[in-house]
């Protein structure tokens, strides 16, 4: 790297964790029963691809997690954790409402001092994360940052809602992002469209002492689905045309996991082989700001993803938010 400012930043290392209790679609429905709420796994797999989920335990944190998989992609990185100068937490679900869930995982990796900060874009948010700190890395803000995303969604689910609760599971994803002479980071773009709040909420907040509204997940599952499919397509072109790279370069498409038709759809829209199309929704579930890094890391360490190779990262989410970024690994 050369004294000059920073002009790129690149992805060194991954890593990912997934709490232990794996709860397949046959254990989930057993459970439901127990309340009177009917589903199959032959209905989830056939609208999602849903097999497995993973649930956290219940004094498991978002900054535990989060914590965990930051260890790996800086033992992936092979990175001094004293050298992280920026830690982004995408999460919709932190351990408090303050401080963030970023500032505990710093305490966690026993590093003091850095900046740390949380970012909320719900499904979206490692995009919006990895594109803030590509930011801070290319003004000389900052020069090696961790980027998580990280969720504890089983907490926020009602589980009396069988068309929303199959859907989510629980974990966490990280990169080491470093300045670099060499482009990694290729292009970004985010969005937002405010008018769609209601069609994917929490409605609930804390005041006064107490929850006022509803604290759970609600969803216009349809809705989603329609305006998802479209804006992925248009953000990937966008972003292409910005990177002055074709369909044709891309190596790896690696969209939010939400569900296997929204992604099938979105490979077949950008003319993409199937086999470029990175696939965990079957065992993680939607976990939403920690299904990209997620599947990342699952691709890297299972030897897809390689050093040189051109991903294209896309997420959509909650807000309406969605964006997406070109990489060379
Ligand atoms: N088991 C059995 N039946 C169910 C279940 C279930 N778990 N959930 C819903 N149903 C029933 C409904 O009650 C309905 O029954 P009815 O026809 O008798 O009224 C029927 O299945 C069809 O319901 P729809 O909601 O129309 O089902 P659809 O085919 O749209 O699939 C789904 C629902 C999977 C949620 C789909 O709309 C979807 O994937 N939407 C995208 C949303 C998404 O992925 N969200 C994730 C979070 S958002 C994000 O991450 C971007």
């Amino acid at each position: 790297m050369s004294s000059s400012l920073p002009r790129y930043s690149r992805i060194t290392g991954t890593g990912s964790f997934l709490p232990p209790d794996r709860v397949s679609n046959a254990q989930l429905a057993e459970r439901l029963a127990a309340d009177g709420i009917e589903t199959s796994d032959q209905w989830i797999v056939e609208r999602t691809g849903i097999r497995f989920r993973h649930f956290a335990a219940p004094t498991v944190t978002c900054s535990d997690l989060g914590a965990e998989a930051a260890r790996r992609a800086l033992a992936a990185a092979d990175c001094d954790p004293q050298s992280i100068d920026l830690i982004i937490v995408a999460t919709s679900t932190p351990d408090m409402v303050f401080p963030s869930a970023a500032c505990m995982v710093q305490d966690k990796l026993g590093m003091h001092g850095c900046a740390a900060f949380d970012l909320q874009a719900v499904c979206s948010g490692f995009i919006y994360a990895l594109s803030v700190a590509d930011a801070m890395i290319k003004t000389g803000a900052a020069t090696k940052a961790l980027v998580i995303g990280s969720e504890v969604f089983s907490r926020i689910l009602d589980f009396k809602d069988r068309a929303t609760c199959v859907l989510f599971g629980d974990g966490a994803g990280a990169v080491v992002l470093e300045a670099s002479d060499t482009p990694g980071l290729l292009a970004s773009e985010l969005h937002a469209d405010g008018r769609y709040v209601g069609i994917l909420c929490v409605p609930g907040t804390v005041s006064g002492g107490r929850v006022l509204g509803d604290p759970l997940l609600k969803m216009d599952g349809p809705a989603v689905f329609k305006l998802a499919v479209s804006v992925l397509e248009s953000v990937a072109r966008s972003v292409l045309v910005k990177a002055e790279r074709t369909d044709a370069d891309i190596d790896w498409l690696i969209p939010h996991q939400a569900n296997i038709r929204i992604m099938q759809s979105t490979a077949k829209r950008l003319k993409l082989a199937p086999h470029k199309l990175i696939a965990t929704v079957d065992r993680h579930g939607n976990t939403s700001a920690a299904s990209i890094p997620l599947a990342l890391d699952d691709a890297v360490r299972a030897g897809q993803v390689k050093r040189g190779d051109t991903v294209m990262l896309e997420g959509v989410g909650g807000g309406f938010t969605w964006g997406a970024t070109l990489l060379d690994f």
